[in-house]
């Protein structure tokens, strides 16, 4: 079993480098399969869920050579099946991608309905509902999403929720249908844009990404000619930004975009946290408890609710009461539990959490419920006194590369621990 030990507290202190985007990069790798030949990628994360996604390339016949750890090219030139595998698609959510990916290039595709952590009710009726309008015929049935189509039509989508995931199939499948697409009532993530800049440089007609109404102008084939760099994680920055502020520390988060992470700087500088914004990096200092907030969850340019663990921890050790309204995922406050058993005052009743500052953590085994309430773990084992064991870190690993050693090279007091039980 391997677990994670954080001995604290500590004051983080010193330089950071951010990683490519996961959710940029889980739908980019997706998104080569429109180009019938090669595709050069840089700044892909070396995280576990696209680890995952390189074999479910491989095995619909891609061949992907790795150039350096975060550089890869993928050869898409000979796909021989659009049936992904069952067990690898069911375990994360951004398999979905594949269904819009090889709808528009091949007519078909079937995947296992996604799985992914477990935050809430993660239906895709919006994504299916897209593909519909498009004219593809949509079937779920045994655990399995079957889409096909004998030709897609350009068409009008409207989106009855804000969906990045939908947002992002409905792009990949509308990418070679011949017409212009518009789709509306669209989120506004950076890696929304991020997926639309890659589709652009490979020979995509995208307007609008980034806006609420997308233009999709189909074309007959892509090509790549110059290689392609995912943008960095706007969450792993805002991770570490939050553990400089929550350890009283003085911390430079280099390789982000600052335009990104402004509801996240916002709320700690609201907090008392001073925030300096540079023009790749962001430095964060703290010097004392911070103030009660209040934060409600809303789709980008509002707060991340991807981020809302890691301040729900922070706020554990505020002066006063903070509330945190989730509005996005309802499932998310299970990592509440851990903190009160970590010495927090927490409580929350539907999607509205309130929490009650405390003068100190103390370190406990606790569990990584899912990947942002992993991270926000290490927070709270950074700031607590004593040793945290945290279990089930398989979670952590499918979004942050190397955090152990990221940590450590901040003046953490923190460890993998593997043992044979
Ligand atoms: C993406 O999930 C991210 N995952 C999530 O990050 C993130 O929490 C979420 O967007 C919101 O920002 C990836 O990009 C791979 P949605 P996604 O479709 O696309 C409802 C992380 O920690 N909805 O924007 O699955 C849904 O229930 C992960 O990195 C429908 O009702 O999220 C939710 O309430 C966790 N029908 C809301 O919309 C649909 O068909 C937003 O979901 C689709 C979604």
């Amino acid at each position: 079993m391997e677990k994670i030990i954080v001995n604290g507290p500590c004051r983080l202190e010193g330089e950071v480098t951010i990683s490519g985007a996961k959710n940029a990069a889980v739908a980019i790798l997706p998104a080569t399969l429109l180009v019938a030949g090669k595709c050069h990628l840089e700044n892909v994360p070396n995280i576990s869920d696209i680890r995952a996604f390189v074999k479910i390339l491989e095995s619909l016949g891609s061949k992907i050579e790795y150039v350096s750890e975060h550089e890869m090219i993928i050869d898409n030139t000979n796909i021989h099946t659009t049936v992904a595998p069952y067990d690898l698609t069911s375990k994360f959510r951004a398999s979905y991608y594949l269904l819009g990916a090889l709808l528009s290039r091949f007519g078909n595709a079937q995947i296992s309905l996604p799985g992914g952590c477990n935050i809430g009710a993660r239906p895709i009726d919006q994504h299916i509902k897209a593909f519909e309008t498009l004219g593809a015929e949509v079937e779920v049935k045994r655990g399995n999403v079957y889409a096909t189509s004998k030709k897609l039509e350009a068409s009008s989508i409207f989106f009855d929720v804000v969906t990045v995931g939908g947002t992002i199939n409905a792009i990949l499948a509308a990418t070679l249908v011949p017409g212009t697409t518009t789709i509306e009532n669209c989120a506004k993530e950076p890696h929304i844009v991020d997926v639309a800049n890659f589709l652009n440089s490979v020979g995509a007609s995208i307007k609008g990404a980034g806006t609420d109404v997308i233009k999709v102008t189909g074309v007959k084939s892509l090509k790549q000619t110059s290689s392609y760099a995912i943008i960095p994680d706007q969450i792993e920055a805002g991770t570490f930004m939050v553990a400089a502020a929550a350890t009283k520390g003085d911390v430079l988060i280099k390789n982000c975009i600052p335009k990104h992470m402004e509801p996240i700087s916002a709320k700690l500088e609201e907090s008392g946290a001073e925030v300096i914004e540079y023009e790749d990096s962001i430095r964060v200092r703290m010097n004392k408890s911070p103030k009660a907030i209040n934060i409600k969850t809303l789709p980008y340019p509002g707060f991340p609710t991807d981020m809302q663990p890691q301040f729900g921890t922070y706020l554990t050790l505020a002066t006063g009461s903070s509330m945190i309204v989730e509005s996005i995922w309802e499932s998310r406050f299970q990592y509440t539990a851990e903190l009160v058993k970590m010495g927090a005052t927490i409580s929350y009743h539907d999607r509205t959490a309130m929490f009650t500052g405390v003068k100190e953590l103390y370190g406990s085994p606790v569990k990584a419920m899912d990947l942002r309430a992993g991270a926000a773990m290490i927070i709270a084992g950074l700031t607590a006194h004593g040793a945290t064991e945290i279990y089930d870190i398989h979670h952590i690993e499918r979004g942050y590369e190397n955090i152990v050693d990221k940590f450590k090279a901040l003046g953490a007091n923190i460890e993998y621990e593997i043992t044979n039980d």
